[in-house]
């Protein structure tokens, strides 16, 4: 297995934010698998749902995870919420879960100043009713990937990177 740390959970839980604030304290870098997507096929995860459809992005999903698996070491690695269905992810690294209650992690997407953005450049939460259904359907499947499972509710980023930095026995650098 790959010494990576792949953080995984449902869209807007903070992946890419805890990814970049655990390279800062570690000094590792930090990649995100929705960026390496869009650099690839040169258009953003809305576009490509939109021109392509759903199945064309998991495809893409699963073309990451096997260029992440070959050619990505020591790095943590935010991912996209449905990315925990690619066939490899536990061989890209360690798997962490952040998980967050449902209404919260909305809340807290409600309450951003960039929040109107944050949500219409994901085809998946258009519909809350329909979001919050993708929430309950994917759980299980999150928690049976995950190796490690961090609350995000009403914590900061610096709390929640230092419970897995404790977790995944990892120094801190700053
Ligand atoms: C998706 C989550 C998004 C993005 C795409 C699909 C999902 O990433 O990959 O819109 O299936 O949950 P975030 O989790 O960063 O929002």
């Amino acid at each position: 297995m790959k010494n990576n740390i792949v953080l995984i959970g449902f869209m807007g839980v903070g992946k890419g934010t805890t990814a970049r604030k655990l390279a800062e304290l570690t000094g590792l870098y930090a990649l995100d698998c929705d960026d390496l997507i869009e650099s690839l096929v040169n258009a953003k995860v809305k576009k490509i749902f939109k021109d392509h459809g759903e199945k064309h992005f998991r495809s893409l999903e699963k073309k990451t995870a096997i260029w992440l698996e070959k050619n990505v070491q020591g790095t943590i690695v935010s991912t996209g919420g449905g990315f925990y269905g690619v066939d490899n992810l536990k061989s890209i690294g360690k798997v962490v879960l952040l998980h967050g209650d449902f209404d919260q992690i909305i809340e807290r997407l409600l309450q951003h100043p960039n929040a109107a953005k944050k949500i219409k450049k994901r085809p998946l939460l258009q519909n809350m009713g329909k979001a919050r259904e993708l929430y309950e359907r994917r759980l299980p499947f999150y928690r049976e990937v995950a190796d490690v499972e961090i609350c995000v509710d009403e914590r900061k980023v610096e709390d929640i990177c230092n419970e897995i930095m404790e977790k995944l026995a990892l120094k801190k650098m700053v």
